[in-house]
Parts: C-alpha cells; structure tokens; sequence
C-alpha cells in the first residue's frame, strides 16, 4: 500500500516534500490534474469531480490514504466526498482507504488547537485580536473555509481573504521571477488595504505559493510569521497514522510521479524548488491500473 498525494498541479509537491522528509520509508504516489490545472477559478461541482476522479485515480493505483494537499479540492471538495461518495467507494473497494485534506491542520496550526476543540463562548470582551492574513485560489476564498473554522474556535483571531486568481497558473506555467514578484507584492498590498493595517500573522493557503514563500517573505513586513501548510501537514498525518494502523502506509520508500497532462520533466521553477529532475508519469486510466 502507499500514500497517494494529490494537486491540482506541481504546488502539492510542496507538501509532498515534507511527507517525504517526515516518512523516509513510507511508498508515495503523487498524482498532478495538469489537464484541468487551475482549479481555483472552476465552478464548485467541477472540482468536486475533478478531485473525486483524482482519488480514485490514486486508490487504483493501492493508496491506502489520500492527502489532498490542493486547498481549493480540500476546501471546495473534501466535506462532500466525504459524505456523499467515499462510504459506498470504501464498501465497494472492500478494503480501508480514507482521504485527508490540508485544511484541519492548517487551522489546527492557525488556532493552536485540536481539530476537535469545542469553542466555548466567552462573554468577555477580546482585549487583542491577531489578524491572519490567508492567500489563496478565488474558489478557497468564496468558500470561507478558514474564517468559519477558526471563527468556531477562536473569538481573538481574525481571518481576512485574499484570493489571487493568476498567481498559481502563473506558478505551473514558470512565469519570470520578476512578474512572481510583482503579483505577490500586489496581493500584499491588496489585503492590507482590506484590513486597514498588516496582518499579524500570514498563511500560504493554496500549496502553489510554497514554492514562493520567499516573495510572500519580502512582501510581508518584515518579520510576519508564515504558518506553512506543509509542515503542518506532515504533523497531522503522524498522529493520523499512530492512531489509525489500519492505514498502510508501505515501507519500500519508492516515489512515484503521475500526471494527467503532459508526461515528462517540469518546469526549472518547481525543479529549483525541488532540488531535483523530476520525471512525470502519464496518469492511467483507472480500469488499467486498479488494485484492489
Ligand atoms: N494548488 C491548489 C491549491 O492549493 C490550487 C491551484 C489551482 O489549481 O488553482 O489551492
């Protein structure tokens, strides 16, 4: 069994990364919906299919878990595969497989509390409110996913939205540093003007924009804590899988990169990022690979 990683392109390998680093001897299957890249301006039942067929594309190829690394599937998507779709798959399959998103540790890291907090309301009035800033694709905007979890958990933090509706095809398509730079510094600028001051504290929420964290860095005054989602990530699949055996990871250590649009290397932005060439897999059809 392995552990399947999903992107709606390369940004997920920024996530995959610190899997990587946290799980040496785990086998991963990264899987990049480079056909239907970006996801972040579709409407909400595209990408609700889009990242079930990813799924799927991954449990046929023997995850165990899927990692939707992708804010936009785990935002727009997760809650409802969750629901409506993963129990019949589970029982058909006939054997355990889950998916996980990128948004409960995210606010987990946000809020300094479990998932599973119970917000108490406080009749107290909030003396200090810490701003956090969120970047991320239009489709996680609209779906206010992070102020309406941390909002049930935390009256002294506020989220303020900024969606960047370029930036990550931008990103995939290896635009020139200089342009990354200018788009990043806008955003920036856009969602101070928004609070009406800087944020006290900022997160990356689309995976795209690890790969430029620095610019986000120079844009942000200086000094402004980024919670990285990555890093959080791999916290939250550890504890996962010590409570969950019935999850495989696998111990071959092997990686394996699939993608559904155009086999090959990837562009020098994300290898510069990666440290590394890294040859894509065409992504099969399901029926041609399944596992089960
Ligand atoms: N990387 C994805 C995210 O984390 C989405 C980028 C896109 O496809 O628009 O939201």
């Amino acid at each position: 069994m392995s552990i399947g990683v999903f992107d709606s392109g390369v940004g997920g390998l920024s996530v995959h990364h610190k899997l990587v680093e946290r799980f040496p001897k785990a086998d991963f299957v990264y899987l990049a919906d480079q056909a239907n890249t970006p996801y972040g301006g579709r409407p909400g039942e595209e990408i609700v299919e889009l990242t079930k067929a990813g799924c799927e594309r991954l449990f046929a190829e023997g995850c165990s878990l899927v990692v939707l690394a992708c804010n936009t599937a785990a935002s727009v998507a997760l809650r409802r595969l969750q629901q409506t779709w993963l129990p019949g798959y589970r029982r058909r399959l006939g054997r355990p497989v889950n998916v996980l998103g990128i948004v409960v540790p995210t606010i987990e890291a946000a809020t300094g509390l479990p998932w599973a907090h119970e917000a108490e309301r406080l009749d107290d009035k909030v003396e200090k409110v810490d701003v956090v800033g969120v970047f991320s694709t239009p489709a996680t905007a609209a779906s206010r996913v992070y102020e309406i979890e941390v909002d049930k958990r935390r009256q002294d933090v506020a989220v303020f939205s900024e969606p960047c509706p370029d930036l990550a095809r931008m990103i995939e398509t290896n635009a020139p540093r200089e342009a990354l730079a200018a788009a990043v510094a806008g955003h920036v600028a856009a969602l101070k003007k928004r609070i009406g001051r800087n944020p006290d504290r900022a997160i990356l929420g689309c995976t795209h924009y690890e790969i430029v964290a620095d610019l986000f860095g120079q844009a942000l005054p200086p000094g402004t804590p980024v919670i990285h989602q990555p890093e959080a990530t791999a916290e939250a699949l550890a504890r996962y899988l010590a409570q969950h055996p019935e999850y495989d990871p696998g111990d071959g250590g092997s990686r394996r990169f699939l993608t559904t649009g155009t086999p090959g290397p990837q562009n020098g932005l994300v290898e510069t990022f990666w440290g590394a060439p890294l040859l894509f897999e065409a992504a099969q059809p399901v029926a041609a690979v399944q596992k089960i």
